[in-house]
């Protein structure tokens, strides 16, 4: 694994994943063949996190965060208690349609408390595709009329892209296997793995 120390901006991470100094990587038993290796180590989370906590904070008063469940949830409960300003919080879901719809297959599926006229920072885990958050970022701008929409992910994943959205915040850049763990699932399974492992046989 590479060993990281600088986590300003975005961490290209190589394909052997990255880790800090002296930093011990266990894997839990129940990992056993399922996953191929630890992608981004758990201290690399945590700074990198808190950096973007502080980027996003920049000049602004109060950050109203709105969250795309359910991947988002463990990024979005560390990078909220790293952010020094008021935070508001809100879900959004997107789940696909059954049959055709306008919007590739999509729909929204929970209804957001305030986000008229508001200045808001859309969460996501993962921008694979970039469907699901050029969708609902065009929901957020035209629908719930917010003021303004700020991306924020975690990893991206550029390999697969098929419609270009614009990234305010970016944790890390990945390359293309299927990551788990940090809140990311396999269905539904490994969510609560503290590290971005890659899944074997992708
Ligand atoms: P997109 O619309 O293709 O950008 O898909 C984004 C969604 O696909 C994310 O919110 C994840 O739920 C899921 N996804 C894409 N790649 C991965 C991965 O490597 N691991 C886990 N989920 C993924
Ligand atoms: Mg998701």
């Amino acid at each position: 694994m590479k060993i990281v120390k600088n986590f300003k901006n975005v961490i290209e991470v190589p394909d052997e994943g990255i880790k800090t100094s002296g930093e011990k990587i266990s894997t839990p038993s129940f990992l056993k063949g399922r996953v191929d290796r630890v992608l981004i180590s758990e201290n690399c989370l945590k700074l990198r996190v808190k950096e973007m906590a502080k980027e996003l904070s920049r000049g602004r008063k109060e950050i109203y965060l709105v969250s795309v469940l359910q991947g988002s949830v463990v990024f979005l409960s560390d990078l909220m208690r790293n952010i020094n300003r008021n935070v508001k919080l809100d879900f959004i879901n997107a789940s696909s349609y059954v049959g055709r719809k306008p919007g590739k297959g999509l729909k929204i599926d929970l209804p957001l408390l305030e986000a008229k006229g508001k200045d808001i920072v859309l969460l996501e885990d993962i921008l694979d595709t970039g469907n699901t958050l050029a969708f609902i970022k065009n929901y957020l701008l035209k629908k719930e009329r917010a003021r303004s929409v700020r991306t924020c992910v975690l990893l991206d994943k550029p390999a697969r892209r098929e419609k270009k959205v614009k990234l305010d915040f970016t944790g890390f850049k990945i390359p293309d296997c299927f990551v788990v763990g940090y809140g990311l699932d396999y269905k539904q399974s490994f969510r609560n793995l503290p590290f971005i492992a890659a899944l074997k046989n992708y």
